[in-house]
């Protein structure tokens, strides 16, 4: 009995632990049901999602946008579309509808985009879960200058303009989801035995935070998951900040500040532990304990550890992944989203903050293969000694007295 109930604890054990890899498919929760999309990290820089749009579907690996709310693929016959792996082919879909309008979309002074809005089927991951019909999208006839990764963007912002509402609320509207609600845990190289990052339709899912919510109001209401950010501060300085906001940007391989902070902080690594370069290179080969640096938002300190702020190379260097820009808004890139599970909910327009999963670290789970050993064995024995005893019962009954089975007969009599 004890041998099972132990074999049934460790294989428990081992199962909670493959839990959360159990991504891809929708389940069930009392907020209604919930969709978890596996997202690919591709060395920490960048995030996507399997995305796919027409009848039959045709598939797209997205950049993760919460700075934008539009998808945007490229049309098959966009010839300045150089970066682009997969493209569009409307004629080849049966639920294809448009081209409704020609728009341009700005990312910067010199960088646009000039697409068609259309809609189409759209659904995500690869067993095309969570299906928005007539979705909005827009296909991308010219590119200038923006440079996209894999197949383009899947917005996850959002939008006031019922007119093209963004994938998660159209969602909502059909009610795929209870409400316009989506999370995010973006996984980190450097931590190991994390869950692979994800992306959770219709509410929050506590397996990947460690740690409660904090719930952070918008500053703003212009599309951006915006917030007050209030004070920066390496471990010697809090520089507190007055009037500017922050946007959660997903797609941002750095988190970005106005140089007259940004500087302060570089300087810090300058000096104290001898970085150098324009993206600032430091030493990391294992020696030097990186200090956190935290940032305040609405009153609530989130503390960014070196694990997420730096990017580690073969050559035992590593690059700050903070940089300094002339705008007066911060942009909070993966670097911080890896640190914070994150939750959206686009009915209220709130945001709320956890403690990402970390993860063990080694000592950890070379301790839990150690009990793990320890549990197998001891059911080993166990199971022996019920076999022992079971054994000797039988034996007693036929012929007790016989020699060979004197030892076996003696542990008997111990047991
Ligand atoms: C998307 O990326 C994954 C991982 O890199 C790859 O296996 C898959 O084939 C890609 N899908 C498409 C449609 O290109
Ligand atoms: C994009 O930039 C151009 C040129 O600066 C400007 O004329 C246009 O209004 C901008 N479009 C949007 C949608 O902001
Ligand atoms: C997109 O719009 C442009 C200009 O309005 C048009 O010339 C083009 O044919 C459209 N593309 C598609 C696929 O409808
Ligand atoms: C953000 O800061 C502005 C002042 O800069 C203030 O008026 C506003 O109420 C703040 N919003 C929140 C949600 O804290
Ligand atoms: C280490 O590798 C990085 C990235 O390849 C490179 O930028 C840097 O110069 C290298 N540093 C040294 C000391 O070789
Ligand atoms: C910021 O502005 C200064 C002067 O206004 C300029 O010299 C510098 O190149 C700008 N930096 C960036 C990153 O645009």
């Amino acid at each position: 009995m004890l041998s099972i109930a132990l074999i049934c604890l460790c294989a428990n054990f081992m199962a909670t632990a493959d839990f959360y890899w159990e991504s891809g498919k929708p389940k069930h929760s009392n907020s209604g049901i919930q969709f978890l999309i596996p997202l690919t990290n591709q060395e920490n820089f960048a995030y996507f999602t399997s995305v796919n749009l027409g009848t039959p579907p045709q598939s797209f690996n997205l950049s993760i946008d919460t700075a934008g709310y539009r998808i945007l693929v490229p049309d098959k016959d966009c010839e300045s579309c150089t970066d682009f792996t997969n493209f569009f082919i409307p004629y080849d879909s049966d639920t294809y509808q448009g081209p409704f309008q020609t728009i341009r979309v700005n990312f910067s002074e010199d960088e646009y985009v000039i697409g068609n809005l259309s809609s189409e089927t759209t659904s995500l991951g690869s067993e095309t879960i969570a299906v928005a019909e007539a979705q909005s999208f827009l296909l991308i006839e010219e590119d200038n200058q923006v440079k996209f990764e894999k197949d383009g963007l899947f917005g996850l912002g959002f939008n006031l303009d019922d007119d093209t509402p963004t994938y998660i609320q159209t969602l909502a509207y059909q009610q795929v989801i209870k409400s316009p609600i989506f999370s995010l845990f973006l996984s980190n190289i450097n931590r190991k035995n994390q869950p692979a990052s994800t992306l959770i339709i219709g509410g929050t899912d506590d397996r990947f935070s460690e740690g409660s919510f904090t719930y952070l109001e918008l500053a703003d209401f212009r599309g951006y998951w915006e917030i007050n950010i209030t004070e920066i501060s390496d471990p010697i300085r809090p520089m507190p900040i007055r009037g500017e906001t922050a946007i959660i940007d997903s797609r941002a391989a750095m988190i970005w500040g106005p140089s007259a902070y940004i500087d302060q902080i570089l300087y810090y690594f300058q000096e104290k532990f001898g970085c150098t370069g324009k993206y600032l290179l430091c030493k990391c080969d294992g020696e030097i304990d990186y200090p956190d640096i935290t940032f305040t938002l609405e009153g609530n300190k989130y503390p960014v550890s070196y694990k997420s702020y730096f990017q580690f190379f073969s050559n035992q260097t590593c690059m700050l992944m903070i940089y300094s820009h002339n705008l007066t808004v911060w942009i909070l890139g993966v670097p911080f989203l890896r640190e914070y599970y994150s939750a959206y909910d686009m009915e209220n327009l709130q945001i709320y903050l956890a403690p990402a999963l970390k993860g063990d670290n080694e000592s950890d789970s070379k301790k839990r293969l150690w009990v793990i050993i320890i549990v197998v064995i001891f059911a080993l024995f166990s199971i022996a000694a019920v076999g022992l005893v079971s054994y000797c019962f039988y034996k007693k009954k036929r012929n007790p007295k016989k020699m060979l089975y004197k030892s076996i007969a003696m542990s008997c009599a111990m047991t």
